[in-house]
């Protein structure tokens, strides 16, 4: 299969690209507006292309009939886009709407694996979001997912695309920098403590619960959604639900001490940001997963295996 990556320069481009790339069975594309690496240490490199390219005025150069399959993660993330209304547009929106114009022409029917968010969500919010809770976004990231979101239905009810939409939860632990992400601390205070620094939780609430999913399962959850039936949500309706799960602050640290050890706590420090409460406390804490979980999709067994898993994999790179 040919997949092409876009935002492949980016967390979940590299993450999946490496899967991909250690079986002999995919050739992959990688695009970003940043020159993308070829993950260090996979099987096939031979079989990966990196094209450097901006998705919003050369969408159709990386584009091309061969394709199998997409899974566009290119974007600018919550923070970002909040700070930087135009910037997010363009790039959440007009760049993505680029890509699927030119997939329409030039790759008719391709399936297109698109990168949502539960941030499409926002107030009220019943205790437990259902399929049917209308989504309400109350940042502009979210707003920017919501209207993709309808671009890749109508484009998949057009029959111009086969596309599918994965709310992603936020996902937990992610390896490297902070990032312009609103939701970065809740990696941020398993990662840097892990890494001997501290790391400042934007939230004094410790009962604050958040919806997690680690990496690993995220890309389980990925690699299934390529081979999903393509009648397996309805023509216009083809967002799911990525499974997570629920964890407070005081659950994570919890973790933390008990993979990690008591002395790192000390590294964690609780310092409200007012910019940051509002858009955190419009996220959904909970959902009920029972569409995803029918598909075929995956769950964490539990945060604290997220974090052993995490620390083998710092131990073994
Ligand atoms: N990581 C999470 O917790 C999470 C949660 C929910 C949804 N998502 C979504 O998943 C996708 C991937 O997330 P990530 O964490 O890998 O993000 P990331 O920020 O690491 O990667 C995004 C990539 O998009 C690229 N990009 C930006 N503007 C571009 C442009 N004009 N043309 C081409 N590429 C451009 C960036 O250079 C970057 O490499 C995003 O769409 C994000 O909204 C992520």
């Amino acid at each position: 299969m040919h997949i092409l990556i876009t935002g492949a320069a980016g967390f979940i481009g590299q993450l999946l690209a490496t899967e991909l790339l250690n079986d002999p069975a995919y050739r992959v594309t990688l695009t970003d507006i940043a020159q993308p690496p070829i993950p260090k240490g996979v099987r096939h490199p031979e079989n990966a292309t990196a094209v450097r390219a901006d998705l919003l005025s050369g969408a159709s150069d990386v584009v091309n009939s061969s394709l199998d399959a997409v899974y566009a993660f290119h974007g600018i993330m919550s923070s970002g886009s909040e700070a930087n209304f135009d910037l997010g547009m363009s790039v959440n929106i007009d760049a993505t709407r680029n890509l699927l114009e030119a997939l329409r022409h030039i790759c008719p029917g391709v399936r297109v694996i698109y990168s949502s968010s539960q941030a499409v969500y926002g107030r009220p919010l019943p205790e437990v979001v259902t399929d049917s809770v209308v989504p309400t976004p109350e940042s502009s990231y979210g707003a920017e997912k919501i209207v993709c979101e309808t671009l890749v239905n109508e484009y998949s009810r057009r029959k111009f695309i086969n596309g599918f939409t994965l709310r992603f939860p936020t996902i937990s632990v992610r390896p490297g920098a902070p990032t312009a992400a609103a939701s970065s601390f809740l990696s941020g205070m398993i990662r840097e403590p892990l890494d001997g620094k501290e790391c400042v939780i934007p939230i004094e609430d410790r009962s604050f619960k958040s919806w997690l999913c680690s990496p690993k399962t995220l890309v389980q959850n990925l690699l299934l959604t390529l081979h999903l039936p393509a009648d397996s949500v309805p023509p216009h309706i083809r967002q799911i639900n990525v499974p997570g799960i629920c964890v407070t602050v005081q659950e994570m640290m919890d973790a933390l001490e008990k993979v990690g050890g008591k002395a790192k706590l000390d590294l964690l420090k609780e310092k409200e940001d007012p910019a940051l409460i509002p858009i955190l406390k419009s996220w959904p804490a909970q959902f009920d997963n029972t569409q995803a979980i029918s598909l075929g999709f995956k769950r964490d067994e539990s945060f604290e295996q997220t974090v052993r898993d995490y620390k083998a994999a710092l131990e073994q790179s």
